[in-house]
Protein backbone atom coordinates (compact mmCIF):
# COMPACT_ATOMS: atom_id res chain seq x y z
CA UNK A 1 0.00 0.00 0.00
CA UNK A 2 2.65 2.73 1.26
CA UNK A 3 4.73 1.49 -2.14
CA UNK A 4 1.72 2.44 -4.65
CA UNK A 5 1.37 5.28 -2.82
CA UNK A 6 5.09 5.85 -3.27
CA UNK A 7 4.53 5.57 -7.07
CA UNK A 8 1.38 7.22 -7.53
CA UNK A 9 3.17 10.55 -5.71
CA UNK A 10 6.54 9.32 -8.17
CA UNK A 11 3.96 9.45 -11.40
CA UNK A 12 2.11 12.48 -10.10
CA UNK A 13 5.25 14.79 -9.54
CA UNK A 14 6.96 13.84 -13.05
CA UNK A 15 3.64 15.11 -14.52
CA UNK A 16 3.83 18.35 -13.22
CA UNK A 17 7.31 18.65 -13.92
CA UNK A 18 6.80 17.52 -17.32
CA UNK A 19 3.76 19.80 -17.56
CA UNK A 20 6.15 22.94 -16.39
CA UNK A 21 8.36 22.29 -18.78
CA UNK A 22 5.61 21.58 -21.48
CA UNK A 23 4.15 25.21 -20.37
CA UNK A 24 8.00 26.51 -20.25
CA UNK A 25 8.05 25.47 -23.62
CA UNK A 26 5.11 26.89 -24.98
CA UNK A 27 6.12 30.09 -23.86
CA UNK A 28 8.90 29.72 -25.49
CA UNK A 29 7.58 29.01 -28.98
CA UNK A 30 6.81 31.68 -31.45
CA UNK A 31 3.76 31.13 -33.58
CA UNK A 32 2.35 32.62 -36.57
CA UNK A 33 -1.91 32.21 -36.55
CA UNK A 34 -4.63 33.13 -39.34
CA UNK A 35 -7.80 33.75 -37.42
CA UNK A 36 -11.20 35.97 -36.80
CA UNK A 37 -10.20 38.79 -35.18
CA UNK A 38 -12.76 42.09 -33.82
CA UNK A 39 -16.21 41.65 -35.71
CA UNK A 40 -14.52 38.42 -37.32
CA UNK A 41 -12.59 39.87 -39.55
CA UNK A 42 -9.64 37.67 -41.00
CA UNK A 43 -6.50 38.49 -39.59
CA UNK A 44 -2.40 37.23 -38.87
CA UNK A 45 -1.46 37.04 -35.23
CA UNK A 46 2.44 37.16 -34.79
CA UNK A 47 3.23 35.88 -31.30
CA UNK A 48 7.56 35.94 -30.75
CA UNK A 49 8.63 33.76 -28.02
CA UNK A 50 10.01 36.74 -26.07
CA UNK A 51 6.38 37.94 -25.97
CA UNK A 52 6.80 40.59 -28.64
CA UNK A 53 2.87 40.45 -30.28
CA UNK A 54 1.57 42.23 -33.15
CA UNK A 55 -1.69 41.94 -35.22
CA UNK A 56 -2.47 42.37 -38.91
CA UNK A 57 -6.07 42.20 -40.50
CA UNK A 58 -6.09 41.34 -43.95
CA UNK A 59 -8.56 44.62 -44.53
CA UNK A 60 -6.23 46.86 -45.25
CA UNK A 61 -3.20 45.07 -44.72
CA UNK A 62 -3.33 46.66 -41.37
CA UNK A 63 -0.95 46.21 -38.39
CA UNK A 64 -3.82 46.72 -35.96
CA UNK A 65 -1.12 45.91 -32.69
CA UNK A 66 2.26 45.86 -31.59
CA UNK A 67 3.53 44.77 -28.10
CA UNK A 68 6.83 44.49 -26.81
CA UNK A 69 8.28 41.69 -24.53
CA UNK A 70 7.42 43.99 -21.08
CA UNK A 71 3.67 44.42 -22.95
CA UNK A 72 4.23 48.15 -23.70
CA UNK A 73 1.59 48.94 -26.55
CA UNK A 74 3.83 50.97 -28.76
CA UNK A 75 0.84 52.09 -31.69
CA UNK A 76 -2.52 53.66 -31.31
CA UNK A 77 -5.92 52.72 -31.96
CA UNK A 78 -8.71 54.80 -31.65
CA UNK A 79 -11.47 53.80 -29.38
CA UNK A 80 -14.01 54.22 -32.09
CA UNK A 81 -11.80 52.77 -34.21
CA UNK A 82 -14.08 50.21 -36.89
CA UNK A 83 -12.98 46.94 -37.33
CA UNK A 84 -15.87 45.43 -40.09
CA UNK A 85 -13.98 46.00 -43.30
CA UNK A 86 -16.46 49.26 -44.15
CA UNK A 87 -13.59 51.98 -43.63
CA UNK A 88 -10.12 52.30 -43.11
CA UNK A 89 -8.86 50.98 -39.24
CA UNK A 90 -8.11 54.36 -37.22
CA UNK A 91 -5.09 53.45 -35.58
CA UNK A 92 -2.05 51.00 -35.97
CA UNK A 93 -0.44 51.06 -39.23
CA UNK A 94 -2.70 51.95 -42.11
CA UNK A 95 -1.18 52.01 -45.52
CA UNK A 96 -1.48 54.57 -48.52
CA UNK A 97 -1.53 53.97 -52.22
CA UNK A 98 -1.13 55.16 -54.74
CA UNK A 99 -2.11 58.39 -53.94
CA UNK A 100 -1.65 60.87 -50.47
CA UNK A 101 -4.83 63.11 -50.69
CA UNK A 102 -7.44 64.24 -52.96
CA UNK A 103 -5.79 66.59 -55.06
CA UNK A 104 -4.55 65.71 -58.75
CA UNK A 105 -1.52 65.00 -58.89
CA UNK A 106 0.46 65.67 -62.31
CA UNK A 107 3.21 62.80 -61.59
CA UNK A 108 0.06 60.32 -61.53
CA UNK A 109 -1.93 61.26 -63.94
CA UNK A 110 -5.27 60.84 -61.70
CA UNK A 111 -7.63 63.96 -61.32
CA UNK A 112 -9.20 62.92 -57.87
CA UNK A 113 -9.34 59.77 -54.95
CA UNK A 114 -10.73 59.33 -52.00
CA UNK A 115 -8.29 60.15 -49.18
CA UNK A 116 -4.76 58.33 -48.91
CA UNK A 117 -6.11 55.69 -52.30
CA UNK A 118 -7.42 52.60 -51.93
CA UNK A 119 -4.75 50.00 -50.19
CA UNK A 120 -5.92 50.69 -46.73
CA UNK A 121 -9.74 49.50 -47.68
CA UNK A 122 -8.98 46.75 -49.78
CA UNK A 123 -8.97 43.03 -48.87
CA UNK A 124 -5.18 41.82 -49.51
CA UNK A 125 -4.78 37.98 -49.43
CA UNK A 126 -1.91 35.92 -47.38
CA UNK A 127 1.07 34.94 -49.43
CA UNK A 128 2.99 33.31 -46.52
CA UNK A 129 2.24 33.07 -42.72
CA UNK A 130 5.26 31.55 -40.74
CA UNK A 131 7.53 30.97 -37.98
CA UNK A 132 11.06 31.81 -39.50
CA UNK A 133 14.32 29.24 -38.08
CA UNK A 134 15.23 31.71 -35.77
CA UNK A 135 11.71 32.08 -34.26
CA UNK A 136 11.13 35.55 -36.01
CA UNK A 137 7.56 35.67 -36.98
CA UNK A 138 6.36 36.82 -40.97
CA UNK A 139 3.44 37.76 -42.69
CA UNK A 140 3.58 38.38 -46.49
CA UNK A 141 0.24 40.14 -47.86
CA UNK A 142 -0.31 40.85 -51.26
CA UNK A 143 -2.71 43.02 -53.34
CA UNK A 144 -2.76 43.39 -56.99
CA UNK A 145 -4.82 45.38 -59.63
CA UNK A 146 -8.62 44.69 -60.00
CA UNK A 147 -11.64 45.86 -62.28
CA UNK A 148 -12.01 47.94 -58.75
CA UNK A 149 -8.67 49.64 -58.81
CA UNK A 150 -8.10 49.87 -62.36
CA UNK A 151 -11.34 52.25 -62.48
CA UNK A 152 -9.76 54.43 -59.57
CA UNK A 153 -5.77 54.19 -60.95
CA UNK A 154 -5.11 52.49 -64.47
CA UNK A 155 -2.35 50.63 -63.73
CA UNK A 156 -1.33 46.99 -63.13
CA UNK A 157 0.85 46.99 -60.04
CA UNK A 158 1.98 44.06 -57.47
CA UNK A 159 1.97 45.08 -54.26
CA UNK A 160 4.25 42.54 -51.22
CA UNK A 161 3.62 43.61 -47.81
CA UNK A 162 6.27 41.91 -45.60
CA UNK A 163 5.48 42.62 -41.60
CA UNK A 164 8.37 40.70 -39.38
CA UNK A 165 8.39 40.92 -35.79
CA UNK A 166 11.05 39.78 -33.19
CA UNK A 167 12.26 40.27 -29.51
CA UNK A 168 13.61 43.66 -30.71
CA UNK A 169 11.77 45.15 -32.94
CA UNK A 170 8.76 45.08 -36.05
CA UNK A 171 9.53 45.85 -39.59
CA UNK A 172 7.02 46.23 -42.09
CA UNK A 173 7.97 46.76 -45.62
CA UNK A 174 5.60 47.54 -48.66
CA UNK A 175 7.48 46.48 -52.47
CA UNK A 176 5.52 48.29 -55.48
CA UNK A 177 5.99 46.46 -58.35
CA UNK A 178 5.08 48.25 -62.22
CA UNK A 179 3.41 45.60 -63.72
CA UNK A 180 2.43 47.78 -66.51
CA UNK A 181 4.28 49.17 -70.07
CA UNK A 182 3.61 52.63 -68.75
CA UNK A 183 6.03 54.34 -66.24
CA UNK A 184 4.27 55.58 -63.00
CA UNK A 185 5.36 57.58 -59.96
CA UNK A 186 2.97 56.05 -57.31
CA UNK A 187 2.31 57.79 -53.66
CA UNK A 188 2.89 55.72 -50.68
CA UNK A 189 3.01 55.99 -47.05
CA UNK A 190 3.07 53.72 -43.84
CA UNK A 191 0.86 55.87 -41.81
CA UNK A 192 1.87 54.55 -38.36
CA UNK A 193 -0.28 55.95 -35.65
CA UNK A 194 2.26 56.09 -32.69
CA UNK A 195 1.21 55.97 -28.91
CA UNK A 196 2.36 58.50 -26.38
CA UNK A 197 1.35 59.89 -22.84
CA UNK A 198 0.80 62.88 -23.61
CA UNK A 199 1.37 64.77 -27.11
CA UNK A 200 2.16 68.31 -25.76
CA UNK A 201 5.70 66.97 -23.80
CA UNK A 202 6.67 64.50 -26.82
CA UNK A 203 9.66 65.14 -28.95
CA UNK A 204 10.35 63.89 -32.77
CA UNK A 205 13.88 64.05 -33.05
CA UNK A 206 16.13 63.47 -36.42
CA UNK A 207 14.31 66.31 -38.43
CA UNK A 208 16.78 69.25 -37.78
CA UNK A 209 17.46 71.17 -40.68
CA UNK A 210 15.22 69.41 -43.16
CA UNK A 211 12.45 71.28 -45.02
CA UNK A 212 8.95 70.71 -44.84
CA UNK A 213 6.18 71.62 -46.68
CA UNK A 214 3.16 72.43 -44.04
CA UNK A 215 -0.20 71.34 -45.28
CA UNK A 216 -2.09 73.87 -42.93
CA UNK A 217 -0.34 76.74 -43.49
CA UNK A 218 0.54 75.89 -47.07
CA UNK A 219 3.60 76.65 -47.05
CA UNK A 220 7.36 75.54 -46.82
CA UNK A 221 9.86 76.27 -43.99
CA UNK A 222 12.82 74.49 -42.05
CA UNK A 223 12.98 72.46 -39.30
CA UNK A 224 14.90 73.45 -36.37
CA UNK A 225 15.46 71.52 -33.44
CA UNK A 226 13.13 68.52 -32.73
CA UNK A 227 9.35 68.40 -33.67
CA UNK A 228 7.07 69.30 -30.98
CA UNK A 229 3.22 69.64 -30.93
CA UNK A 230 1.37 72.41 -29.45
CA UNK A 231 -1.95 72.33 -31.79
CA UNK A 232 -2.61 70.74 -34.98
CA UNK A 233 -0.06 69.40 -36.71
CA UNK A 234 0.37 68.59 -40.87
CA UNK A 235 3.69 68.41 -42.49
CA UNK A 236 5.46 66.35 -45.04
CA UNK A 237 9.53 66.61 -44.22
CA UNK A 238 11.44 66.04 -47.27
CA UNK A 239 13.72 63.57 -46.16
CA UNK A 240 13.82 61.35 -42.55
CA UNK A 241 15.87 58.13 -42.37
CA UNK A 242 16.63 58.05 -38.67
CA UNK A 243 13.76 59.15 -35.69
CA UNK A 244 13.17 59.05 -32.35
CA UNK A 245 10.26 60.05 -30.73
CA UNK A 246 10.45 60.41 -26.59
CA UNK A 247 8.76 61.74 -23.78
CA UNK A 248 9.15 64.58 -21.30
CA UNK A 249 10.20 63.16 -17.63
CA UNK A 250 10.68 59.35 -19.01
CA UNK A 251 13.64 57.03 -20.19
CA UNK A 252 11.94 54.96 -23.16
CA UNK A 253 12.25 55.51 -26.64
CA UNK A 254 10.82 54.39 -29.64
CA UNK A 255 13.51 54.72 -32.70
CA UNK A 256 11.95 54.28 -36.35
CA UNK A 257 14.64 53.36 -39.18
CA UNK A 258 13.18 54.30 -42.80
CA UNK A 259 14.55 52.62 -45.75
CA UNK A 260 13.30 53.25 -49.54
CA UNK A 261 15.19 51.80 -52.59
CA UNK A 262 14.33 51.80 -56.14
CA UNK A 263 15.16 47.69 -57.35
CA UNK A 264 15.96 47.80 -61.06
CA UNK A 265 15.20 44.35 -62.84
CA UNK A 266 17.43 43.10 -65.22
CA UNK A 267 16.39 40.02 -66.33
CA UNK A 268 18.71 37.00 -66.34
CA UNK A 269 21.06 39.50 -65.03
CA UNK A 270 19.90 39.93 -61.93
CA UNK A 271 18.79 43.26 -60.21
CA UNK A 272 20.57 46.55 -58.54
CA UNK A 273 19.19 48.29 -55.61
CA UNK A 274 19.54 52.18 -55.16
CA UNK A 275 18.66 53.85 -52.33
CA UNK A 276 17.06 56.93 -52.00
CA UNK A 277 15.86 59.68 -49.19
CA UNK A 278 12.14 58.90 -47.87
CA UNK A 279 9.95 61.58 -46.87
CA UNK A 280 8.27 61.65 -43.44
CA UNK A 281 4.65 63.13 -42.98
CA UNK A 282 4.03 64.51 -39.27
CA UNK A 283 0.44 64.24 -37.83
CA UNK A 284 -1.02 64.95 -34.97
CA UNK A 285 -4.91 66.39 -35.29
CA UNK A 286 -5.46 68.29 -32.14
CA UNK A 287 -8.75 69.25 -30.88
CA UNK A 288 -11.06 70.09 -34.00
CA UNK A 289 -9.83 67.71 -36.21
CA UNK A 290 -10.45 65.03 -33.88
CA UNK A 291 -13.74 66.04 -32.81
CA UNK A 292 -14.67 66.40 -37.23
CA UNK A 293 -13.67 62.40 -37.18
CA UNK A 294 -16.70 59.92 -36.66
CA UNK A 295 -13.78 56.89 -35.77
CA UNK A 296 -11.59 58.98 -33.70
CA UNK A 297 -12.45 59.81 -29.95
CA UNK A 298 -12.08 63.28 -29.00
CA UNK A 299 -9.76 63.24 -26.47
CA UNK A 300 -7.46 60.46 -28.62
CA UNK A 301 -5.27 63.43 -29.92
CA UNK A 302 -3.34 63.58 -26.68
CA UNK A 303 -2.10 60.42 -26.96
CA UNK A 304 -0.98 59.53 -30.07
CA UNK A 305 0.74 61.19 -32.68
CA UNK A 306 1.51 59.84 -36.12
CA UNK A 307 4.73 59.36 -37.47
CA UNK A 308 4.43 58.25 -41.58
CA UNK A 309 7.73 56.93 -43.87
CA UNK A 310 6.28 57.80 -47.31
CA UNK A 311 7.44 58.13 -50.69
CA UNK A 312 5.89 61.32 -51.90
CA UNK A 313 7.65 64.70 -53.31
CA UNK A 314 7.92 65.46 -57.28
CA UNK A 315 11.17 63.85 -57.12
CA UNK A 316 10.21 60.40 -56.39
CA UNK A 317 11.13 57.66 -58.87
CA UNK A 318 9.10 56.99 -61.98
CA UNK A 319 8.89 52.92 -61.78
CA UNK A 320 9.45 51.29 -65.35
CA UNK A 321 7.73 48.58 -66.15
CA UNK A 322 8.85 44.90 -63.79
CA UNK A 323 10.92 47.13 -61.32
CA UNK A 324 10.29 48.08 -57.63
CA UNK A 325 9.80 50.59 -55.21
CA UNK A 326 10.55 49.36 -51.11
CA UNK A 327 9.75 51.15 -48.46
CA UNK A 328 10.42 50.14 -45.01
CA UNK A 329 10.83 51.11 -41.71
CA UNK A 330 11.80 49.43 -38.64
CA UNK A 331 10.48 50.15 -35.21
CA UNK A 332 12.20 49.61 -32.03
CA UNK A 333 10.72 50.59 -29.03
CA UNK A 334 13.94 50.74 -25.95
CA UNK A 335 12.17 50.84 -22.24
C1 LIG B 1 -19.64 48.92 -39.67
O1 LIG B 1 -19.64 49.66 -38.49
C2 LIG B 1 -20.07 51.00 -38.68
C3 LIG B 1 -19.85 51.75 -37.36
O2 LIG B 1 -20.31 51.05 -36.27
C4 LIG B 1 -21.50 51.03 -39.15
O3 LIG B 1 -21.93 52.36 -39.35
C5 LIG B 1 -21.61 50.25 -40.45
O4 LIG B 1 -22.94 50.16 -40.86
C6 LIG B 1 -21.03 48.85 -40.29
N1 LIG B 1 -20.96 48.23 -41.62
C7 LIG B 1 -21.08 46.93 -41.81
C8 LIG B 1 -20.91 46.45 -43.21
O5 LIG B 1 -21.30 46.13 -40.90
C1 LIG C 1 15.37 41.63 -35.18
O1 LIG C 1 15.17 41.92 -36.55
C2 LIG C 1 15.94 43.01 -37.04
C3 LIG C 1 15.61 43.23 -38.50
O2 LIG C 1 14.26 43.11 -38.80
C4 LIG C 1 17.41 42.77 -36.86
O3 LIG C 1 18.13 43.89 -37.27
C5 LIG C 1 17.69 42.45 -35.41
O4 LIG C 1 19.05 42.09 -35.28
C6 LIG C 1 16.83 41.32 -34.92
N1 LIG C 1 17.04 41.14 -33.49
C7 LIG C 1 17.22 39.96 -32.93
C8 LIG C 1 17.48 39.95 -31.47
O5 LIG C 1 17.19 38.93 -33.60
Amino acid sequence: MVLVDAQLVAVALVTICVGAMAMRMARRTSSVVRRLGKNGQEMVALRHRSGAACDVYLHGATVSRYAVPNGHEVLWVSSGAVFNGSKAIRGGVPLVFPQFGPKADELLGITSMSQHGFARTSKWSVRSAEVRLNGDCQVVLTLEDSEATREKFPHKFSLLYTVSLNETCLRTALKMTNMDKATVAPQALLHTYFATDEVAQTRVSGLDGVSYYDQLADETDAQHGDVSFCGETDRVYERGDKLVISCEGQRAVTEIAVEATYVEEFGESGSSATPFAPDVVVWNPHVSKAKAMSDFDDDGWKRMLCVEPGILNKNRPKIAEGNSVILSQTITYIP
